[in-house]
């Protein structure tokens, strides 16, 4: 590692949605900066193939095979990391309906994974943190969509924002700790989930984002993993309570 305020080396790092995009690639780098790093997901088939990735290329993972919105079974896992040094927590589902077409089932079901399941993995993280006296970093997975007022985007982009509140009230409460939490809030980045939104919804929403962009293009996975990667090292030891928006430029809130 040339820059040592980025090695993790002698650190653990939890990522939740470990098994696919953009929780894969933080898990991946992660490693690569030299954390041990526990990977959790409840997708068991993704899982491995990320602790193979991590492991061929010479790190250390650990697999938990689990549901963010079940607060024991990340009680569970957390606590069999022997130290927790970074908490990434990643996992997130997509939602897209009009207003007035969005179920109660709807808004139930986006506000557990993507609000419940952060805020879990946060409360969890935190109080490992704390027991073991861990100057720690977490970092949590907001998204673009809280700068914007999207079509479709109410039920994600409220479990979002409910995400960023979160990440700011942690911040002053465990800043005294020596624990800073940030949050990520990507633009629109190529993975499964948005493959699989632009294919169900018969859109071309990366074509017209990557249009939005000053760069002309829309992010890969490794884009965002670099932003966490930023926020759970020592580059990032003055930051805490704040939003990092990898997004091409798309939003710039002043
Ligand atoms: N891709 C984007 O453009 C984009 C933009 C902004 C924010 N995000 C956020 O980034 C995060 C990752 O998204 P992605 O694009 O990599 O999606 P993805 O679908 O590729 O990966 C999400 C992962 O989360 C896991 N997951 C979902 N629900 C879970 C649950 N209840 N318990 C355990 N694991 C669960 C899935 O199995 C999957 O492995 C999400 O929180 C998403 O909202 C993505």
């Amino acid at each position: 590692m040339a820059v040592k305020a980025y090695d993790l080396t002698g650190r653990t790092a939890f990522v939740t949605g470990a098994a696919s995009g953009i929780g894969r690639a933080s898990a991946v780098l992660l490693a690569e900066a030299g954390a041990a790093v526990h990977c959790a997901d409840r997708d068991e088939q993704g899982l491995h193939e990320t602790a193979t990735l991590i492991k061929a290329s010479g790190g250390t993972a650990h697999v938990h095979h689990l549901d963010v919105t079940d607060r024991a079974q990340l009680r569970q896992a957390v606590a069999a990391c022997e130290r927790l040094d970074v908490m990434a927590a990643v996992a997130g589902i997509m939602h897209s309906s009009p207003v007035l077409e969005t179920r109660d089932e709807d808004l139930d079901r986006v506000l557990t994974v993507n609000f419940k399941g952060v805020l879990y993995a946060c409360q969890e993280a935190a109080r490992a943190m704390l027991a073991q006296q861990v100057r720690g970093s977490i970092v949590t997975m907001a998204s673009g969509a809280v700068d914007t007022g999207g079509p479709g985007l109410l039920c994600y982009g409220a479990a979002k924002a409910a995400v960023v509140q979160l990440t700011k009230t942690l911040a002053t409460e465990m800043g005294p700790h020596g624990i800073r939490v940030n949050a990520v809030a990507p633009g629109w980045i190529r993975t499964p989930m948005t493959d699989r939104h632009d294919v169900a919804a018969q859109t071309h929403t990366e074509t017209f984002m990557a249009r939005m962009s000053p760069l002309g293009r829309v992010g890969e996975a490794e884009d965002v993993a670099h932003a966490v990667l930023h926020l759970a090292s020592d580059a990032s030891s003055f930051t805490t309570g704040q939003i990092l928006r990898p997004n091409g430029g798309v939003a710039m809130p002043w």
